[in-house]
């Protein structure tokens, strides 16, 4: 079934069960990998909220989580810009990091932002993403846990919005061309 947000058109691509099982999965590898590492994740608001709280729920072993809010997408386009507007209060420093991504596609928001985290010392930094657009990478970047590799078009839903909408659904739409 389509559903129209803006001025277009998005059909189903992910349902929530399909999402529900990988975000289950990718956090019982971080259970296991971490056991008692105590990792801090870090979410990338604003699209990163719900794969974290989901993500967060399945996180057995303990485990602190933080928020960072980062942007760069304007549209259905990325801008290219990175704007830090919230920062962290946690220090890194020995740390064991886990950055939660809602979706890597040029990758530059990451590739901007992680020396920051770098520059912090922490004992290891890895990344979480739900969805990555491998035909859309233009700064490499290792992702640690992924849950779908995903073709380049545009995606909504689950945290991801279309100016501003459409974060609120529980499943993941797909852009229909025209
Ligand atoms: P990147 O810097 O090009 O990797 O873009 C990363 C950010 O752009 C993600 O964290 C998302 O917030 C946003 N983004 C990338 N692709 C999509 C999409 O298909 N739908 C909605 N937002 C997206
Ligand atoms: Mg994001």
């Amino acid at each position: 079934m389509l559903i129209r947000v803006h001025d277009k058109n998005f059909q189903p691509y992910l349902s929530s069960q399909e999402i529900n099982d990988q975000v289950s999965r990718l956090a019982q590898e971080i259970n296991r990998d971490y056991g008692t590492k105590r990792p801090l994740f870090i979410g990338i608001l604003n699209g990163s909220f719900m794969f974290a709280s989901d993500l967060f729920k399945y996180i057995t072993i303990e485990a602190e989580i933080s928020f960072i809010k980062l942007a760069s997408y304007k549209g259905t386009r990325s801008t290219g810009h990175v704007i830090t507007s919230i920062g962290l209060d946690e220090s890194l420093k020995e740390r064991h990091v886990v950055v939660l991504e809602d979706i890597v596609d040029t990758g530059k928001t990451l590739s901007e932002f992680l020396p920051q985290l770098y520059d912090q010392q922490p004992a290891s930094l890895k990344i979480a993403a739900l969805l990555h657009k491998p035909d859309a990478l233009k700064h490499p970047l290792k992702i640690d846990y992924l849950g779908f590799n995903v073709p380049d078009k545009f995606l909504l839903g689950y945290g991801l919005d279309y100016d501003g909408l459409g974060r609120n659904l529980k499943e993941i739409y797909q852009l229909v061309n025209e």
